[in-house]
C-alpha cells in the first residue's frame, strides 16, 4: 500500500514541478490528461470566466469533473477538498462559502502544496488553506466541516474504505460528499491493474460502481448516488489496446 502511495506522490511531485515551470499536464497517464479529450477530463463543468477571475487556468485542474458545483456550497460553510493537487477546487469553493466560510485543500505531495499556496497569492484568496496530510489520517477535528469534496483522487487510494471513513469523521452530522472520480466499468487486465503508472494515471486503481456505492455505504453515508458521466475505452483516457473500460462519475452521498 506504501510502495502505491509513494509512486502516486512521485507522479504528482513531478506533474506540479511541470505545472509552476509554465509546462502543461498531462501526459496520457495522469489524472484528467488524455488524448480522448482537449483538458482536463470535465473541463467543460467548469466556468472559464470564474476560473480567469482567479487569474488560472483550466491547466490547474487534474480533475476528472467539477464537484464544486455538485456539493452547492453556502456562505459560511467549511469546505475540504481530497487530494487538493493545484488548489483549483479549494480556491473556487472559498468563493463560493464567503463571507464566513473556509476551504481547505489536503495534500500529501509538497510541489502540488508549494503550487496551491502560490495559486492562492496569485489569486489573492484568504479563506483557504492548504494542510499536509494523507487521506487516511485527514489532520482535522471530527465533525468539523459541513461539505467534503474530491476530486479525481480518491481511485488513487489503495484502501478506498480507510479514505471514506475519515471523510465521514470530519463531517458534521447533515454533512455532504461530493465526489467527482474515476471507477471502472468493464474489468481491466491484471497487467493494467498491476501497473504502477496506470494506478497513478487513474487507471489502475478504479473500482467497479457497485463496489464504490458500497464503500461509501460501509463508512456510514446515506443517500449515495452514483452517476457516471463520461466512459472512455482502449486508446482514450490512458487505457492501452485491448483493455477494459473506465468513466467519470459523480458520487453524492450524507452524514446522518
Ligand atoms: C489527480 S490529482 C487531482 C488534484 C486535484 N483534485 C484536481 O482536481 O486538480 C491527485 C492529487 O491527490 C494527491 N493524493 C493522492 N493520493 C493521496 C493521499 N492518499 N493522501 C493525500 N494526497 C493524495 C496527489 O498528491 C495529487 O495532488
Amino acid at each position: 500500500m506504501d510502495t502505491i502511495r509513494e509512486s502516486v506522490r512521485a507522479k504528482y511531485a513531478e506533474t506540479a514541478i511541470r505545472l509552476s515551470q509554465g509546462g502543461a499536464c498531462c501526459d496520457a497517464s495522469c489524472c484528467g490528461g488524455s488524448d480522448a479529450v482537449s483538458g482536463p477530463i470535465g473541463a467543460e463543468a467548469y466556468s472559464t470566466a470564474e476560473i480567469a477571475d482567479l487569474g488560472l487556468s483550466l491547466g490547474a485542474s487534474l480533475g476528472c469533473g467539477n464537484p464544486t458545483m455538485l456539493a452547492q456550497l453556502h456562505a459560511g460553510e467549511v469546505v475540504l477538498d481530497l487530494g487538493s493537487g493545484a488548489g483549483l477546487d479549494v480556491l473556487l469553493s472559498a468563493g463560493r462559502v464567503s463571507p464566513g466560510g473556509h476551504a481547505y485543500g489536503i495534500d500529501m505531495t509538497d510541489e502540488m502544496l508549494a503550487l496551491a499556496n502560490e495559486n492562492k497569492a496569485r489569486a489573492g484568496v484568504e479563506n483557504a488553506t492548504f494542510l499536509k496530510g494523507t487521506l487516511e489520517a485527514i489532520p482535522l477535528a471530527p465533525r468539523s466541516v459541513d461539505v467534503v469534496i474530491s476530486n479525481c483522487v480518491i481511485n488513487l487510494a489503495a484502501d478506498k474504505a480507510a479514505v471514506l471513513k475519515e471523510a465521514f469523521r470530519v463531517l458534521k452530522p447533515g454533512g455532504r460528499l461530493a465526489v467527482s472520480d474515476m471507477v471502472e466499468i468493464e474489468p481491466l487486465p491484471i497487467e493494467v491493474k498491476s501497473a504502477l503508472d496506470a494506478w497513478a494515471g487513474c487507471v489502475a486503481g478504479t473500482i467497479p460502481v457497485e463496489a464504490y456505492r458500497a464503500a461509501v455505504l460501509g463508512a456510514g453515508f446515506t443517500e449515495v448516488e452514483v452517476e457516471v458521466t463520461h466512459t472512455f475505452g482502449p486508446g482514450e483516457a490512458g487505457l492501452p489496446a485491448g483493455s477494459g473500460k473506465i468513466a467519470s462519475a459523480y458520487i453524492r452521498a450524507a452524514k446522518p
